[in-house]
C-alpha cells in the first residue's frame, strides 16, 4: 500500500521516554514514575462501593450523564464556588481528554468558515492535537507572567487574521505543567468581546496553593465552559468521568452532537462519580499529600542539582529551568532512577525545563533521595 498523505499520529510523547525508563529500572527498587501525571492514592472506599452496587449494566447510559450525576456535579459547583449552574447547562464527558480532542472539530462542524484554536504556548498537548484532529490550525499564544505570579494569555499579541478565523480559546488554570493561575477574567472579557468562546480547563482547581479555588464561570456562564475530571480530584483516571459546564447554547449543541457519536460514561462509573462528587474529605487529604509531596521533592532536587526549583501556585507538578530538558531528566533517571518528562513536551516554549509529577507514594519519593544521597 502506498505511503498515506495525510495525518499520520505522532509519537506519544511519553513513549519516547522508554531508553530513560530502562536506566531507572536497572535501579535496585525499580523505576520511581513522575512522569505521567497519574494518580498513584487510592480512591474513596464509598466510590469503589457504587461502582459495583448501581445496577446500571444492562442499559444504555444517558450521554449527558444521569439525573443524579447531574446534580452531584451541581451540587459541588455550589458548595467549591458558590454558583448555581442550572441542570441544562451541565454535561458529562468521559474523561476530559476526549473532550479537548475532540471538542474543535465538532464546533468546526457548526461554524465552518472558522478554523484556528487558539490555546497557551506551553500547555497540555491535547489542545494542539484537538485542532490537529480537526484538520483546523493550532495558534499558540504566549503568556506574559505579572508581578504577583498570575500569568495573562498575551491575547493582544494574536494575529487579527487568527481572531477572525478563531473557533475557540483554550485556557487552564492551575497549569499543567506551569502551575501558573491564569486571570480567568481577562480571557473571559477577551472572548465575549471578540465572540470566541473561551474553555477554561480547570481539572486540577482543588489543588490550589494561591488564593482560593477560581473557575470562568464566577464571570458568568456566556460565552464559557468550565471543564473539570474526577481523574485528578479523586484519584479516578481509570473511571474516566469529567463534565463541562457553561453557556447554555454551546452545552446545549455539544450535548446533541455527543449523543450523535455516543460519547457515554458507562452507567456504573455515572454511579461512582455521584459518590466521589459528594465527598469532599477525601480531596482534603490528597491536598495535603500532593503539597507535603511537592515540598519534599522540590527541596530533594534543588539540593542535588543546585537548581531553584520554585514550588507551584497550583497542580501537583512542579515545573523548573533545568537548563535542557532532555539532559536533565536522562540524568535523574540514571542517577535517582526517576522519571521526568522535558518541558518541549508541553511546547518548544518548555524545552529548558522539565515537569515533575509527584504521584509517588512519600516512600518512592524517599527511595529517589536515598539514591541521590541527599536528606
Ligand atoms: C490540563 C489537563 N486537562 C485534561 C486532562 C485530561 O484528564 P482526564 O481525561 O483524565 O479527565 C489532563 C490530564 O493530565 C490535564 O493535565
Amino acid at each position: 500500500m502506498a505511503a498515506p498523505e495525510g495525518f499520520v499520529p505522532p509519537p506519544y510523547p511519553y513513549d519516547r521516554l522508554d531508553a530513560f525508563a530502562r536506566l531507572g529500572a536497572a535501579h535496585e527498587g525499580g523505576l520511581v514514575d513522575l512522569s505521567i501525571g497519574t494518580p498513584c492514592d487510592p480512591p474513596p472506599e464509598s466510590v469503589l462501593a457504587a461502582l459495583g452496587s448501581s445496577d446500571s449494566e444492562r442499559g444504555y447510559p444517558p450521554s449527558i450523564g444521569t439525573p443524579a450525576l447531574r446534580d452531584a456535579i451541581r451540587g459541588w459547583i455550589d458548595r467549591r464556588f458558590g454558583i448555581d449552574v442550572p441542570a441544562s447547562d451541565v454535561a458529562a464527558c468521559i474523561g476530559t481528554k476526549e473532550l479537548v480532542a475532540t471538542t474543535p472539530q465538532f464546533l468546526k462542524l457548526r461554524t465552518p468558515s472558522r478554523d484556528a484554536v487558539l490555546y497557551p504556548a506551553v500547555a497540555y498537548p491535547t489542545y494542539e492535537m484537538g485542532a490537529i484532529l480537526a484538520g483546523c490550525r493550532p495558534v499558540p499564544v504566549r503568556t506574559v507572567v505579572a508581578a504577583d505570579g498570575t500569568t495573562t494569555l498575551d491575547l493582544d499579541s494574536i494575529d487579527a487574521a487568527d481572531v477572525e478565523r478563531a473557533l475557540m480559546l483554550w485556557v487552564n488554570s492551575p497549569s499543567n505543567p506551569t502551575g501558573a493561575l491564569c486571570d480567568l477574567d481577562a480571557a473571559a472579557t477577551w472572548g465575549r468581546r471578540h465572540g470566541i468562546p473561551v474553555f477554561s480547563d480547570e481539572c486540577y482547581v482543588e489543588f490550589t496553593w494561591r488564593g482560593g479555588p477560581r473557575t470562568i464561570l464566577e464571570t458568568g456562564r456566556d460565552g464559557v465552559i468550565a471543564v473539570h475530571s474526577l481523574s485528578k480530584r479523586s484519584n479516578l483516571a481509570g473511571l474516566r468521568v469529567g463534565f463541562y459546564a457553561g453557556d447554555s447554547d454551546i452545552v446545549g449543541y455539544l450535548k446533541e452532537v455527543r449523543k450523535h457519536v455516543g460519547m457515554l460514561v458507562p452507567g456504573p462509573a455515572q454511579a461512582a462519580g455521584v459518590a466521589a462528587l459528594s465527598d469532599d474529605e477525601h480531596v482534603a487529604v490528597q491536598r495535603d499529600r500532593y503539597r507535603r509531596r511537592l515540598g519534599r521533592m522540590a527541596q530533594i532536587l534543588s539540593q542535588w542539582s543546585g537548581l531553584q526549583v520554585p514550588l507551584p501556585d497550583g497542580g501537583f507538578y512542579l515545573w523548573f529551568d533545568a537548563g535542557d530538558g532532555w539532559a536533565f531528566a536522562e540524568r535523574l533517571a540514571r542517577e535517582g532512577g526517576a522519571l521526568v518528562s522535558p518541558g518541549d513536551f508541553y511546547g518548544l516554549g518548555g524545552s529548558h525545563n522539565v515537569r515533575v509529577a509527584v504521584v509517588q507514594t512519600d516512600e518512592r519519593i524517599e527511595r529517589v533521595a536515598e539514591r541521590l544521597g541527599v536528606h
